[in-house]
């Protein structure tokens, strides 16, 4: 069976892989760069197993129905600074049509990210910081200034949705962490749970999903650490307890189920870049002009019918974020 490796978000949830197919990661990533790829013993190349619960997914499943402690927190105020040019989508497709590979490859994930649990949850805040330490979910949430806004999303697949999203600016977040003047970059990793993220299972994958941004990008204005979505506490599917949006960048950067911030001098390769950088770069930033290798970028399907608008440069969000990148053009900024 031949397998060409495109962009990860591409397989079908149908290409499942039997569970007695092993495939070295950094092989299978070497064979996917150069081009399609025949598995041995006629195997499919899987973009995730979703193996049965196990025994130990007992306690992790009584973990995973506790109520979430942060729903109290919601509603909060609308910050009325960043404002829509379309309608806002509904919640029942936001909050149904996901992309998380940690639960598989399809968009209908949502069911299979319940079993995520969501308490306790560590956010470690590590490298070139004053002082590195762990902080609950919880007492981070007490610390930061709620708000909600709302924001366009648009993913690298060219749909697109905007959402009510609560939460707090990535800047306040980095200025808790008191990161040392030499650092320049944030790296961001999502958790780590093979036993409930049933995608983590294949080895192929660079888990942890991990991403990054400058520390200017981290801490302007747009850049904003997600813990809500529609006046409530984030579902697990869309993210929580913690997730990204950064609205100006492809849908991708926008991490979710973040553990761990790492402050660092060195730009970090994020899950997709490392899968397949001629196609995902670190930058990622929306722009028309500049198609993906294999389609175009010039318009997106509004999610929740089949409606296409014109896609914008940054996503719309020029006005916030056009100038960190004077000077830089040098830098594939577009992909
Ligand atoms: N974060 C993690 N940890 N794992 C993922 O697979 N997918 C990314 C991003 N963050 C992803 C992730 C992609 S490709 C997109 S488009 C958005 O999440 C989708 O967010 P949504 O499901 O809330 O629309």
């Amino acid at each position: 069976m031949l397998l060409k490796i495109k962009r990860g978000w591409e397989l079908k949830e149908s290409q499942a892989t039997p569970e007695n197919v092993y495939l070295d990661r950094r092989r299978l990533l070497k064979m996917a760069v150069a081009g399609p790829v025949l598995l041995a013993g006629g195997g499919l190349l899987t973009a995730c197993d979703d193996a049965p619960a196990q025994a130990t997914q007992l306690a992790a499943g009584e973990a995973a129905a506790m109520p979430d402690p942060s729903a109290k927190l919601y509603p909060v105020q609308r910050n009325m600074r960043y404002r829509l040019d379309r309608d806002l989508t509904a919640e029942k497709d936001a909050t149904s049509y996901n992309n998380y590979y940690e639960f598989g490859s399809s968009k209908n994930i949502w069911q299979k990210a319940q079993a995520l649990p969501i308490r306790p949850w560590v956010v470690s805040i590590a490298g070139m910081v004053e002082k590195p330490m762990e902080i609950g979910i919880d007492d981070l949430l007490a610390k930061m200034p709620l708000e909600e806004r709302l924001y366009r999303h648009r993913c690298v697949e060219a749909w697109s949705m905007a959402v009510p999203w609560s939460g707090f600016a990535l800047k306040a977040l980095v200025d808790f962490a008191r990161p040392l003047g030499a650092a320049k970059y944030l790296k961001m990793e999502s958790f780590e749970n093979p036993e409930v993220a049933g995608g983590q299972k294949a080895s192929w994958y660079p888990w942890p999903y991990v991403e990054g941004l400058t520390i200017a990008e981290a801490t302007n204005d747009l850049a904003f650490m997600a813990t809500g979505i529609y006046s409530k506490a984030m579902p697990k599917q869309n993210g929580a307890p913690l997730r990204l949006a950064v609205p100006w960048k492809y849908g991708f950067k926008s991490i979710k189920g973040i553990v761990r911030f790492e402050f660092t001098d060195r730009r970090p390769v994020s899950f997709w870049q490392e899968i397949q950088a001629a196609e995902y770069g670190f930058w990622a930033n929306v722009n028309p002009k500049v198609p993906h290798p294999r389609w175009s970028q010039a318009s997106e399907r509004v999610l929740g019918g089949n409606e296409r608008v014109p896609t914008l440069p940054f996503n719309g969000y020029g006005e916030f974020v056009a100038g960190l990148y004077t000077g830089m053009e040098n830098e594939k900024l577009y992909m």
